[in-house]
């Protein structure tokens, strides 16, 4: 035997005598990674457990530099066991400086070496991915003990609670397939969005972010039924609305969506009860007209003019005009993007407490701190979904700061 088995042999030793003494998942994991990264060459490493459902790795348990909770990624070729492109079964796939693949590593603040990824399987199901990496390189040795190792860590990610509680099932409230959109301007054809893939699931509160340009008001408008794609398909409640008749579209608006834009778009000459009622008219069961203004806070101005009310008070107004219907979903394009700070706090609060309701909401800033607070996050760039995270913690609207 030579020596470099020995050494394969005394670290799996090593692991499994930790893995014995663990009392959680969580424990015999970190002890496990922390041989291997000890032992091995390799500096950081993370779990990754497939959520069947988003069909995106996140994160499990993870030894780097960085804070990993909110990282989720579509799974690239070999990932999750199978490579995509030939169907082909994965053991391990290893990556070498100069591949195009440490994008995501990049935040771990590191020179990257080498990096490899096992797919976690039980009975031939994918569960996860074992991604190990190194500031130098990774040696075949190590690499074997790293495939040992997920082998024996695959059925406890499979069983773990964080792993399971991902798989409950979020309903799907709307869901976005390959849906192009492009404009006319002048002569020349601009493609706006180029294929967005995104599900919004049932009372989430989903932010999207993106450059000024890149298409978010131009999906929030199809998502809402205020515009169609020219390609590609949006399900609601697992209906297909793209090839709905405008009838159709104005009723599916009026009975489930509710927008708030960054102008409040409140009729001036009207009160703002009467603004409320005006869209209470529109639907069988609304709301009543003096609890959603209790709800935003300004029951004593029902009787004010827009004109009369501030910048935050008119959004409020329009965030109550947008809830009377009791919309399945709300969209609100940049709500506070007006606003000054103190006042969109308040805003915030009143949609925190709309969302606490169980109301599904998405909301375009451009602020990233108010990433904070959601429950996911979504980027997009150049007309497209490029990346998707979760919170596993959201914090309050008066915890945020900028
Ligand atoms: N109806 C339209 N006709 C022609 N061009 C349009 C139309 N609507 C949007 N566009 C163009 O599509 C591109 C994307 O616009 P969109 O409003 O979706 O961007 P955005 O991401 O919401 O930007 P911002 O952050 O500035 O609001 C822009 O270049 C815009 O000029
Ligand atoms: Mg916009």
């Amino acid at each position: 035997m030579n020596n470099n088995m020995l050494k394969t042999y005394k670290v799996i030793g090593d692991i499994r005598s930790q893995v014995n003494k663990a009392d959680t998942i969580e424990d015999a994991l970190k002890a496990s990674l922390r041989i291997i990264t000890s032992e091995c060459g390799v500096q950081y490493a993370v779990v990754w457990y497939f959520n069947e459902l988003d069909k995106l790795l996140h994160p499990y348990y993870w030894l780097a530099p960085t804070d990993f909770t909110s990282r989720t990624h579509a799974p690239k070729d070999g990932d999750i066991g199978k490579c995509f492109s030939t169907g082909e079964s994965v053991r391990r796939l290893q990556y070498k400086k100069g591949q195009d693949v440490f994008t995501d590593m990049a935040l771990v603040g590191v020179n990257i070496g080498a990096m490899l990824c096992i797919p976690l399987s039980v009975d031939d199901k994918a569960v996860g991915v074992l991604q190990m990496i190194s500031t130098g390189e990774i040696n075949a040795e190590t690499a074997d003990v790293c495939e040992i190792l997920a082998l024996m860590m695959a059925m406890d990610i499979a069983e773990a609670p964080q792993f399971q509680k991902a798989a409950e099932n979020p309903e799907t409230v709307m869901k976005v397939r390959g849906v192009k959109r492009s404009f006319l301007r002048g002569t020349v054809t601009s493609q706006v969005l180029k294929g967005v893939n995104l599900d919004v699931y049932d009372g989430e509160f989903l932010v999207l972010l993106g450059e000024s340009g890149c298409g978010k008001s131009t999906l929030l408008n199809i998502l809402g039924g205020m515009d169609e794609a020219d390609e590609g398909f949006v399900e609601f409640m697992g209906k297909d609305i793209t090839h709905a008749s405008d009838e159709e579209m104005t009723m599916f608006r009026r009975k489930n969506i509710g927008f708030i834009f960054q102008s409040y778009n409140l009729m001036p000459n009207l009160t703002a009860r009467q603004n409320l009622d005006l869209i209470g008219e529109l639907v069988d069961d609304p709301m009543d007209a003096d609890e959603v203004l209790d709800m935003v806070g300004l029951l004593s101005r029902a009787n004010s003019y827009p004109s009369q009310l501030s910048g935050g008070q008119q959004q409020r107004i329009s965030i109550a005009r947008a809830l009377i219907k009791k919309p399945k979903l709300i969209f609100a394009d940049e709500p506070t993007a007006a606003l000054d700070y103190t006042t969109s706090i308040e805003v915030l609060k009143v949609l925190e407490k709309i969302i606490h309701t169980g109301t599904t909401m998405v909301m375009v800033t451009h602020n990233e701190e108010i990433t904070r607070m959601a429950d996911r996050v979504v980027r997009m760039r150049n007309g497209q979904v490029y990346e998707v995270t979760v919170n596993r913690h959201p914090v309050h609207a008066e915890e945020l700061v900028w």
